[in-house]
């Protein structure tokens, strides 16, 4: 028996309506669950229990946050990972609608990405190098020639530290990690965190923040695949719209060759929404391009919206990034069985990921990626999910 399933009943602990203690900007005081109920308030919580236990015997801790709604999404401290997201249907039927794995094992041995956070740069650094400041740095090469997702050991596959809060209209967990001076090749000792908060408007908003001690690139994105027929089928049904008239062509390894082209008159139009399988075959290799947002910085603008027109459920993002990885799942093949053994074929999810241009680091006209001492990364991306009728 795996030791995941084992301990996955243990360390229970309820943390709704306990105190959000500190730490957290917007963490309000405690909340009393028994006084919500009897003004009829809609009840949210938090419950923690335990994932499984690492090789190296380091245990896994899952938080589940359920709001107001009956919306659940569980986050897991390996990775700071989304495994598992439920929502409604026109009729009202919760389906989990993220790809993943059942139990720990799953993640650790094979995954990619699967939900997870990704650091200390999403995406790619061609050939695992870049110059700052006069200096090259040296990245691990994990994709090819190139530098993918933070490397061989990123933020996906760390253990983060992780705080729940019960807030105003929603429940969150904030996670932290240290990512330390060299790791990966990246210099300076990065504090990172990341809080997920579910509130009851049914948004997932995920903020982000990392401070440093010597200059870095930093580009943290969230990498869910998304599938909201519950898993069911593959995604290429899905209508997709994205709030971007470019995107930065690549080289065969995935590389932007530093333009900005127009989609327009290109499968690549997704301006106004489309079955995300229309005009994949027109795509060699399938949809896995950053698109540049018409709208970015401060305040949060539409990036994209998603409709699945079975079920009617939705998602819109929001972001204050400039640029948005949409990756049709052209690298599943089959070969991962996961969530209730569902076998996970070629497109079977996408993903959406905000985030600045891949390889700004060697391409000084993209908006800038670099953090130095004393300021502060800051970034945010709203999921808002609803049904349409
Ligand atoms: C991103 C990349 C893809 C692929 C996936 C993970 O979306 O752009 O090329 O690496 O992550 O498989």
């Amino acid at each position: 028996m795996k030791r995941a399933a084992l301990v996955s009943i243990l360390g229970i602990l309820m943390v709704s309506g306990l105190a959000a203690t500190s730490g957290c900007k917007k963490a309000e005081s405690p909340a009393d669950p028994a006084a919500g109920a009897a003004k009829g308030a809609p009840s949210m919580d938090i419950v923690k229990s335990s994932f499984g236990i690492l090789p190296d015997g380091t245990a896994v801790d899952l938080y589940t946050l359920k709001n107001a709604n009956g919306v659940t999404a569980k986050l897991m401290t390996y990775g700071a990972t989304l495994v598992s997201l439920e929502l409604p249907d026109r009729d009202g039927a919760f389906a989990d609608c993220v790809l993943g794995y059942p139990t720990l094992d799953g993640y650790v041995k094979n995954s990619p990405y699967f939900g997870s956070i990704v650091g200390r740069y999403g995406n790619r650094i061609a050939k695992g190098r870049f110059a700052l400041d006069g200096k090259t740095y040296t990245l691990a090469r994990n994709n090819g020639e190139n530098h993918l997702h933070g490397g061989l050991k990123g933020f996906d596959k760390v253990v983060w530290e992780a705080q729940p809060f019960r807030e105003t209209d929603g429940v969150s967990v904030k996670f932290s990690y240290l990512s330390k001076d060299g790791e990966e090749g990246y210099p300076g000792n990065l504090k990172v965190t990341v809080v997920y908060l579910l509130n009851n408007a049914d948004e997932l908003r995920i903020n982000y923040e990392a401070v440093t001690d010597k200059p870095t690139p930093v580009n943290l994105t969230h990498h869910s695949y998304f599938n909201f027929t519950g898993g069911r089928r593959d995604i290429l049904g899905h209508r997709l719209m994205l709030a971007a008239d470019r995107y930065t062509p690549v080289d065969a390894g995935l590389i932007p060759t530093g333009e900005l082209r127009a989609v327009t008159g290109t499968p690549m139009d997704f301006t106004k929404p489309e079955a995300i399988g229309s005009r994949l075959a027109q795509v060699k290799g399938g949809y896995d391009h950053n698109y540049v947002l018409s709208k970015s910085g401060a305040p949060l603008a539409l990036a994209a919206r998603v409709v699945e027109p079975e079920s009617g459920r939705a998602m819109e993002i929001f972001t204050v990034e400039p640029g948005i990885q949409f990756y049709s799942g052209n690298f599943l093949d089959g070969t991962i069985a996961g969530k209730g053994g569902q076998v996970y074929g070629k497109h079977w999810g996408f993903c959406l990921e905000t985030q600045h241009f891949p390889d700004s680091p060697n391409h000084p006209g993209f908006p800038g990626t670099v953090l130095r001492p004393g300021e502060i990364y800051s970034t945010r991306t709203v999921h808002k999910f609803s049904v349409e009728k």
